[in-house]
């Protein structure tokens, strides 16, 4: 696995550009699925969870290809496939938004439930009631779950849990809609710049949908949707996550391509720290400053704070001029970054779903590892203001959300270098593959 190397204390100044939505390209990808026409999508960043979701397409009879332009182009050849195994479904819970468009247009989906993840127990039962209430059967059976529908009808449902809205849940029964019979009204239904991305994608396929961007979504199903072509939005997290880095480092950084509209929550955080940001309608220019303030904060569904910010911002906040408290009101259990920044240096102490940050002068390196996207991403930013080097293993985590975090920070002026593990079996994880180099010992 490969690990982390970085040096901490290095400023980080000039211009880096953002890659595109990995989260608002997977149900963009999964949409393809409603139509046998060609589909082009653009801005799609070379990751391993897009790499994911194409082959659980391939297996369902798409054809995916990247351009030499890097852009992706769908084409469904063959229907008669409607299973998405566990064996990819469980390295990657947003599969799970295939089911959506697989019932509707195919009218048989059979989906893995996805499992365990680091931070929370992510249940898909919001998903499930959507496509119950267009009239959809659905079983779950052998950790599968298995809809069918001869045709989906439009109705009205209210999409909401303990916890808020539903992004993929939405995106699901979003899809479904599309191309069920009649109106459906989704009350409650999430907001996220990845849910609106979706829509203007659904719209440029010929879906006719009213209240983009809101929390009452109107679809009027359509009989048969044709192929788009579509550009993905910037990556609203990787932005985030390279502010802080410049104000963390007390750098100077442009971050070009991004939308400091999808950031409203973040940035006012920011500012409210002591960051100074200047916006400009596809850029926005950090300086980091001397002292940090403390803040108060909490996670809520967009357009409130992201939760997918919460580990950066927490890293931030640990080297605050006093004590600010986070607040997890999406994923209450997501706080797997606090022991290893504890081990860092930080003073972070977790109650429930809130933890109370008391700052500290300085982190310090020492070996630390990743957990999931997001926590990775903020022990890296750790590292970059730490004393000292930091070895952050695993981290095929980041390499799941964020295109070459590495060099773009490195192109900045951080020092940081990605030791790649040229073991190829390690001890233990079954026979070597036929063709390999001899085992060596780890
Ligand atoms: C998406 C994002 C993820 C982000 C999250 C919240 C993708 C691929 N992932 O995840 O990065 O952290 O939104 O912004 O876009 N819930 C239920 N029942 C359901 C579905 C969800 O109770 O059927 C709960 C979840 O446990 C969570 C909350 O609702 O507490 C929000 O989850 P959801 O918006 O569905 O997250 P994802 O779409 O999985």
């Amino acid at each position: 696995m490969d690990k982390f190397v970085i040096e901490g204390g290095h400023r980080l100044e000039g211009t880096v550009e953002v890659s595109g939505s990995k989260n608002a390209a997977l149900p963009i990808l999964a949409a393809s699925l409603l139509t046998d026409k060609k589909c082009v999508i653009k801005g799609v960043p070379p990751l391993s969870d897009v790499n994911t979701i194409a082959n659980i397409l391939r297996g369902l009879g798409v054809s995916v290809t990247r351009r030499s332009n890097g852009d992706i182009e769908t084409q469904v050849k063959d229907e008669s496939q409607c299973r998405a195994p566990y064996e990819l479904v469980s390295t990657m819970r947003a599969s799970v938004c295939v089911l959506g468009p697989l019932l509707a247009k195919r009218h048989r989906a059979e989906v893995s439930l996805p499992g365990g993840c680091v931070i929370g127990i992510r249940p898909i039962d919001l998903h499930l009631k959507g496509f119950k209430s267009l009239g959809a059967t659905v079983d779950i059976e052998h950790g599968y779950v298995t809809a069918r529908a001869t045709r989906l009808r439009g109705t009205e449902m209210f999409l909401g849990g303990s916890f808020g809205s539903t992004v993929t849940g939405t995106a699901n029964v979003l899809m479904a809609a599309a191309l069920a019979e009649g109106r459906t009204v989704i009350e409650n239904s999430a907001c996220e710049p990845e849910v609106q991305d979706l829509c203007e994608f659904l719209l440029k396929m010929g879906a006719n949908i009213k209240g983009v961007g809101t929390h009452r979504l109107v679809i009027e199903g359509a009989a048969k949707l044709g192929g788009a072509e579509h550009k993905v939005i910037p990556d609203r997290i990787e932005a985030g996550t390279l502010m802080v880095a410049a104000a963390i480092t007390q750098g100077d950084v442009t971050i070009e391509g991004c939308r400091p509209d999808h950031l409203g929550a973040v940035i006012d955080k920011l500012s409210e720290i002591g960051v100074a940001v200047a916006k400009e309608p596809s850029r926005c220019r950090v300086m980091g400053p001397q002292k940090l303030r403390p803040t108060q904060m909490t996670t809520l569904p967009y357009p409130g704070f992201p939760t997918d910010m919460q580990a950066q911002l927490m890293t931030l906040l640990s080297l605050a001029e006093g004590i600010s408290v986070v607040s997890e009101k999406v994923y209450p259990d997501r706080f797997m970054h606090v022991a290893e920044l504890n081990r860092m240096g930080a003073d972070i102490r977790k109650e429930g779903a809130t933890a109370i940050v008391h700052g500290v002068d300085r982190l310090s390196g020492t070996t630390v590892m990743a957990s999931d996207l997001r926590a990775s991403a903020a022990l890296v930013l750790a590292g970059l203001a730490a004393k000292g080097t930091t070895q952050l293993t695993r981290v095929y985590h980041v390499d799941r959300g964020y295109e070459k975090l590495e060099k773009k920070l490195e192109s900045l002026g951080a020092r940081i270098e990605r030791q790649v593990d040229k073991r190829l079996v390690v001890l233990g994880e079954g026979p070597p593959a036929r063709g390999r180099r001899a085992k060596r010992r780890p």
